[in-house]
């Protein structure tokens, strides 16, 4: 087994701490590209450098050309703009439509073979972006959403009972937005589900809080969101992917006929390994929670038809 290889592209807070945690713990080489000039270049040897402290031995490359993503193993791609305060996700499709666009037009002729993890807002969209684009099959597309939701869920359950994180198994289904399906039944402490263990109101505060877990850091930094939770929670699909583990984690992935839906990406526990996604695994749902996942799925086709107004002949 030859060396792995791991394209990041924008080099910016999600894509640069996304970087380091893959170089970290060895997951593979990593070449971290941006559009800015100098830029990706300073971060990628600056980054290199820590290794003779750290002891890694990933090799790091910082780039503006796409020849050095050649032959990836696996390809994160969070270029665009993050939400700004008072931004909704949909607000972004606009401008990160265009980018994402540009940059897979740029990507793919080197990449034929490559997985895709598409981090950049509004999540589900983009991510229907580069499969229509790339034409790959859907087990090479993905979006890191689901694991980034059930870990600020995971977060709140730990907080709320004092226990260790370690043991939680949060489980958010649907479109990473506002409508966004956290399953406290599918959520539990050592495998107690934590309708055993909350009453629920408290559950309820706590999946609202999940919900707009995003916004609460948008509204702290105020000049950006979010970017350490995302980059533990791709590096967590990347080493799934690259160990080829099979973990079972809730991503973005295109459905055909899979709870009901077709001919999108929706959030939905998948089985990440070596191929991409393997398995779509589909849970027995309450009526509640069919409707609130009808809801978001319908939230993304909206912005599917938005995408499809933004981007010509997809
Ligand atoms: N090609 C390559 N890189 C680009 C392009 C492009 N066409 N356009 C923008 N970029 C780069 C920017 O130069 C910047 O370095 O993308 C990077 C984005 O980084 P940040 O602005 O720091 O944003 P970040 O917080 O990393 O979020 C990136 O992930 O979580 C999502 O909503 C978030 O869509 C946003 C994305």
């Amino acid at each position: 087994m030859g060396r792995k290889k791991v394209s990041v592209i924008g080099a910016g807070f999600v894509g640069a701490t996304t970087a380091r945690q893959i170089a970290e713990r060895e997951l593979a080489d990593v070449v971290l590209l941006d559009i800015v000039e100098g830029m990706p270049q300073g971060k990628g040897l600056d980054l290199y450098e820590s290794a003779g402290i750290l002891g890694f031995d990933s090799k790091v490359v910082g780039t503006n050309d796409y020849k050095d993503t050649a032959n990836s193993d696996v390809v994160v791609i969070t270029a665009g703009k993050p939400r700004q305060p008072g931004m909704d996700r949909s607000d972004l499709l606009k401008i990160n439509a265009k980018v994402v666009a540009s940059v897979l037009d740029q990507l793919l002729p080197h990449n034929p073979e490559a997985i895709l993890i598409m981090v950049t807002n509004p999540l589900d969209v983009m991510t229907y972006l580069a499969f229509k684009k790339s034409g790959f099959p859907k087990s090479r597309v993905c979006g890191m959403a689901g694991v980034l939701d059930s870990a600020r869920f995971a977060t709140f359950i730990s907080m709320e009972l004092g226990c260790s994180t370690k043991d939680i198994r949060a489980m958010v289904l649907g479109g990473h937005g506002n409508s966004m399906v956290p399953m406290p039944r599918f959520s539990t402490v050592s495998g107690i589900p934590i309708t055993h263990l909350m009453d629920q109101e408290t559950i309820e505060r706590i999946v609202e809080r999940t919900r707009k877990g995003g916004g609460e850091i948008v509204s702290l930094l105020k000049t950006g969101s979010a970017y350490y939770a995302p980059a533990a929670s791709v590096t967590a699909m990347v080493e799934s992917i690259l160990k080829d583990q099979r973990r079972i984690l809730p991503c973005s992935a295109y459905l055909e006929g899979e709870y009901g839906f077709s001919g999108l990406f929706l959030g939905v526990p998948c089985m990440l390994g070596e191929k991409g996604v393997e398995k779509v695994i589909e849970l027995a749902l309450t009526e509640e929670e069919k409707e609130q996942l009808a809801k978001s799925a319908k939230a993304v086709r909206e912005g599917i038809e938005l995408l499809e107004k933004t981007i010509e002949g997809l």
